[in-house]
């Protein structure tokens, strides 16, 4: 394993909060054992910090156990370490209310809140929240939400705000949040990348065949140019390492070695219910892929078999999975968010495999970020 001559990366690396069960197999029938307790979720989060994450990202799904903002409210009081990146949906709360909300989180808990804006992607599942906007009309939303939010955590007289979505009258937020709240953002559209390059700190990409995610980069520093801005780039994938590449195959297949065929046609169905433009990439690298289901070296679209959302994962032995971030690093990406199944023992086995190459330490040199996260570029 040569990367040890490597510099040490500067990058911000995030594990995920699994907030539904969690287990060794993928699309079976019966649901895993592990539920998401708040003493599971609590260890997931040390777990984390011990193997080097800075924070975990708590995803908004209404099929998920948990509705994410409460459990991670509960998961950060129980714990230290590392923080958690909350997503939200623009259209489940009234925006004065949020501001309010994440300000109080990032205050109870200093530095350790980080904001995920999340416009949604399947029309059946946003009618479950009340949700029937059409995608440009919801974009339309998230741009007026972070605006209004970025607006009441920054001004300390009253703000007012009237449109045909929203409308409040001399709202003060005080106190302001201790830290800024970082924001983040995902979403592949066009319309996402206009909104995120006028008012993101750092837009994410799941993963993609590394000239998909080139040429949305490039797309993305004309966008920010316009506004004169500068983003950060984040990735969000899998990942299943093991000691060696054959290791790391027969842990990839056996993954999915139990996907119950009913299972896979209700999701293959689900499909044809997505607006989401990042979304139908994933499913259609999914199909691209084949029998084989490697989208290109070391990137493998499996976890897409039986779980919307990312599903690829970058597969291969510490040295591989090193240098394949490394080349993601080398085009601009400064942000990882990674997971593996089951979430707790794969967190671990990263910590121990991987960041060692990336980060030049070995496991039990790394302290713990003190006040539990480390900066946001
Ligand atoms: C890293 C990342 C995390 C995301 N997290 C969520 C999530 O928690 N819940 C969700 O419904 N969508 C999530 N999304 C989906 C997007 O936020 C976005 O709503 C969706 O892709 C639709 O936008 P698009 O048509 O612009 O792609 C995520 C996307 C990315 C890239």
């Amino acid at each position: 394993m040569s990367e040890t001559s490597q510099p040490s990366s500067t990058s911000d690396f995030l594990w995920f909060a699994q907030l539904s069960r969690d287990g060794e197999f993928i699309g079976t029938k019966e649901k895993p054992l592990r539920k998401p307790t708040l003493e599971y979720v609590s260890s997931l989060i040390e777990t984390a910090a011990e193997a080097g994450f800075s924070s975990l990202l708590t995803a908004t799904n209404y099929h998920s156990e948990h509705e994410n903002y409460t459990a991670a409210i509960a998961a950060l009081a129980r714990t230290r370490g590392a923080g958690l990146l909350i997503a939200v949906r623009p259209g489940m709360f009234q925006p004065a209310m949020y501001a309010k909300m994440l300000a109080t989180a990032q205050n109870l808990f200093p530095g350790r809140v980080r904001l995920n804006i999340v416009t949604g992607s399947s029309p059946l599942e946003n009618a479950m929240y009340g949700d029937f906007e059409a995608h440009a009309q919801r974009y339309k939303r998230t741009r007026e939400f972070i605006t209004i939010l970025r607006q009441l955590w920054t001004q300390p007289a009253p703000q007012s705000y009237q449109s045909e979505l929203f409308h409040f009258e001399n709202a003060v937020l005080e106190p302001a949040p201790v830290q800024p709240i970082p924001i983040y953002f995902g979403g592949a559209s066009e319309a996402a990348q206009r909104v995120a390059a006028e008012l993101a700190d750092v837009y994410l990409l799941w993963g993609e065949r590394e000239d998909m995610l080139r040429e949305r980069l490039d797309q993305m520093r004309v966008l920010e140019g316009e506004h004169g801005r500068k983003l950060s780039y984040g990735l969000r994938t899998h990942v299943v390492v093991r000691e060696t590449e054959a290791e790391a195959w027969q842990a990839a297949e056996r993954l999915i070695s139990r996907v119950d065929p009913e299972v896979r046609r209700a999701f293959v169905e689900s499909y044809s219910n997505v607006d989401g433009v990042g979304q139908l990439r994933q499913f259609q690298m999914l199909q691209e892929a084949g029998d084989s289901l490697v989208v290109e070296p070391h990137l493998w679209a499996g976890v897409g078999m039986a779980r919307s959302g990312v599903g690829v994962a970058i597969v291969g032995d510490p040295g591989q999975v090193a240098e394949k971030i490394r080349g993601y690093e080398r085009m601009g990406i400064s942000t990882f968010i990674f997971s593996g199944y089951p979430h707790l023992e794969e967190a671990r086995r990263f910590g121990e495999l991987v960041m060692p190459l990336l980060k030049g330490t070995q496991a039990e040199e790394r302290v713990l970020h003190p006040g539990g996260v480390a900066p946001v570029a």
